[in-house]
Order: C-alpha cells, then structure tokens, then sequence
C-alpha cells in the first residue's frame, strides 16, 4: 500500500476526525468548543493527559512551563553559529537536537522525568523559534518574559513589543487548531522514533524534520506565495482558471480527509475576520476572499474546500511572523500532538518494524572490480 494510505498505524484516544461531517476532536472535545473556550497551554494538558486540567493543576502546569521557556546560552551560540539562509526548520530541529544533551535524564520509563521533558520542549520551542528569527538578522535574542503568557511571550521574543490582546489570543486559538491532527506524516515519524526508546527529544526533533517537507507542513507559506502572484483581485479568477485548465492544484483548497470545509478553516476564516476589522483591511485580506469564493464557485462540486492552511498565513503575516516561520509556528502547536502520541506509544510500546515488498533480484554474483565493464 504506497504511504500506508488507509493503513492503521496504531491505536490511538488523542484525536478523531470525521471528514465528511466536519468534525475534529481532541480527546473527545470539539476543536471548536476549544477554540472559543480553551488556551494553547489548557489544551496541551489535555492532549498530554487525556483530561481537562483542574484549577490548581492548569495554574503548575503554566508555572511549569513559564518556568522553563529560557534556553541556555550555549543553545544560543549554536543557533549563532548556525548559516543565516538556512531554513528556520533545520534550526529548530538542530537546537532542539541539541536541547536534549543538556537533560540527560533520558529514561523513558520514568513518568516524573516524562513530565518534565514533555515540560521543556513545549516551553523551549517558542524561545527557538523567536530566537533564530532575530538571530539570523543580525539582532539580539529577547529573553522569554514571565509575566506574558505563552502567546504574548512568543510575539514579544519575535518582535521586541507586547503585542495587542487581541493579536495574542488569535494566535493563541492558531496553535490550539493546529496542535494536533490524528495519524499523519510527522506524528508516525516521532511514533516510529518513540517506538525505539529514543528519548523524547529525538522523537520531537525526528517528526519536526518530517514537517518541514512541502508535502505536509508547509502549504500557507505556499498560499502566500499565491496571493502576492495573483497581486489584484482583478486578476483572481483568470489566475483560478488557468490553474484549473493546466489541472495544477488552487494552495489551501483541498484535504485528504475533510470533503467538507476543513472545520479550522471555518474558525480561522472568523478569526481572519476579527482582526482585520481591527486593524484594517488589507488588499491580501480582500484577495483571499475573492480565491476563496472563486475556488467554492469551481470546485465545490468535487468536495474541495478551503483548508486550514488557506487563512492560516494572513493570519501570521498581519502578526509579523515572517512567512518562513510559518512552519515553525505549526511545529510549535503540533509538538503538544507529538508528545501526547509519544506517551501513548510508551503505554505498550512494540517496536515499529513493518515489512516489505521485495522486487529486487537473488542470487547475484559479486564481480571483482577488474572484471566490471
Ligand atoms: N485545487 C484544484 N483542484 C483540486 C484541489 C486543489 N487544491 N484539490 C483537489 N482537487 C481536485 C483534484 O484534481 C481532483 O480532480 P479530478 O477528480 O477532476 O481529477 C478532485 O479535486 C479530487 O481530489 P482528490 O484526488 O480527492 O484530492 P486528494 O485527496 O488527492 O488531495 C490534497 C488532497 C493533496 C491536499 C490536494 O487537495 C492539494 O494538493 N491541495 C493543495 C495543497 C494544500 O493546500 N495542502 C494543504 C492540505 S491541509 C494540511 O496538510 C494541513
């Protein structure tokens, strides 16, 4: 079966998505009772320990992670060291490579430790992320600020400014939207990682190398791409007609599962909304709806809606997030999904060693080098 397609993984209680109804849950909640009610931090304990925190344990678990989104001076100077034009997606999956030689309690059959590393790497990414992206212009990294939350922290460390409410809490519903998704490339990655006994952080750092492939994570950077090639909104339904003629895919229309609208396209659509009607709209903002619209127009009737990443990227572009960070944006959401799976596969873990089809030939004979043509 080519990429496993339909092929069950493993058994899982994390998440569910029923893609002709719209529905997308984690641990039994709807994505959009957690958008309009939760926090990326509430939503990362559920993910992580299957329940809805109680006051006192979502107030430690905060601390917790408050606590530890420093990184240490030396993860600096390797991200110093790093080149300037390298992908932000290699830098976060060397640093967080590297993170894991500073906590060498690497035993993964201790829960006490688990909770710990589960800790650090959700806190640490935001300070990875935040810091190659200044790093590599040149500017100082911004220490995390304890008194922000996490959404706010990460702006700030990015951008040198506390950002408006508002803009934190967006970005705050975005990571909660994107902190897990079922099977997919990445989380079966860290899984088969997981499955070895590597210790959490090789998990992390193997399934970030697995988003950063164009295939999985990387489609609103693409949509981006779109929106500033189109340039006027003129220009959008010739440009939607051409792709189509030429049989070329529309960015952030489309879903393997979903044959309805992705449901965190519904939410983020909104989202897109809310903050343009704060801050202004701007001509991407008025482009978007239009492919939006055009797009419903022609390929509605196949069940090809907008996706998630469809709003996702204007979304980040109106916060500062530069749009080789998107990824790294995900990583930081999705890694609360990793951890959880890693868990999981802890539980009853069996080494992940599938079998093959072999097509090759037997029998050959080895020809000396002074024999071969
Ligand atoms: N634009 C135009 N036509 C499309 C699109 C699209 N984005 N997506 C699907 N279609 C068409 C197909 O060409 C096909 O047409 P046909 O029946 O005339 O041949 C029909 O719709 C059915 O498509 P499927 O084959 O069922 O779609 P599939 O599941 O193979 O593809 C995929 C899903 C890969 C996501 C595709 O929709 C795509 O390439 N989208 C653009 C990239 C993108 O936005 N990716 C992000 C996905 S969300 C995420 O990963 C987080």
């Amino acid at each position: 079966m080519p990429g496993l397609a339909g092929v069950p993984a493993a058994r899982s209680r994390i998440s569910d998505v029923d893609g002709q109804g719209g529905v997308l849950e984690y641990r039994g909640i709807r994505i959009e009772e957690l958008a309009s009610k939760s926090t990326f931090l509430e939503t990362a304990f559920l993910l992580l320990f299957s329940r809805l925190p109680a006051h006192l344990e979502l107030e430690r678990f905060t601390a917790d992670i408050t606590r530890h989104r420093r990184i240490k001076f030396k993860i600096i100077d390797l991200i110093k060291c790093l080149p300037e034009t390298g992908h932000p997606m290699d830098a976060l999956q060397a640093a967080v490579a590297a993170l894991g030689m500073f906590y060498p309690g690497r035993s993964v059959r201790d829960p006490e430790n688990n909770y710990w590393s589960a800790v650090r790497l959700i806190a640490k990414l935001p300070t990875i992320v935040a810091a190659f992206a200044r790093i590599r212009h040149g500017d100082d990294h911004v220490p995390p600020r304890d008194e922000l939350s996490f959404s706010e922290n990460f702006l700030y460390m990015l951008t040198e400014r506390v950002p408006d409410r508002l803009v934190a809490d967006i970005l705050d519903v975005c990571l909660i939207l994107h902190a897990e998704h079922t099977m997919n490339a990445s989380t079966f990655c860290g899984l088969v990682t997981a499955s070895t006994l590597a210790d959490p952080y090789t998990v992390v750092a193997s399934a970030i190398g697995a988003l950063k492939g164009p295939l999985h994570g990387g489609a609103n950077e693409e949509v981006m791409a779109m929106l500033r090639e189109i340039g006027t909104v003129e220009r959008v339904r010739p440009y939607v007609y051409a792709k189509l003629e030429k049989k070329e895919p529309i960015m952030g229309f489309g879903h393997r599962v979903y044959k309805v609208k992705d449901p965190r396209a519904v939410i983020l659509q909104q989202l897109t909304r809310k903050l343009f009607a704060q801050y202004g709209k701007s001509p991407l903002y008025e482009l978007v709806e239009e492919v939006e619209r055009v797009g419903l127009e022609l390929l509605a009737h196949k069940k090809v809606y907008p996706n998630v990443d469809f709003y996702s990227g204007i979304v980040y572009e109106q916060m500062g997030i530069p749009s080789d960070m998107f990824t790294p944006v995900f990583a930081m959401a999705r890694v609360a999904g990793w951890l959880a799976h890693w868990l999981e596969q802890l539980q009853e873990n069996k080494l992940y060693r599938p079998d093959q089809i072999y097509e090759g030939e037997h029998g050959r004979r080895y020809l000396p080098l002074d024999q071969r043509g």
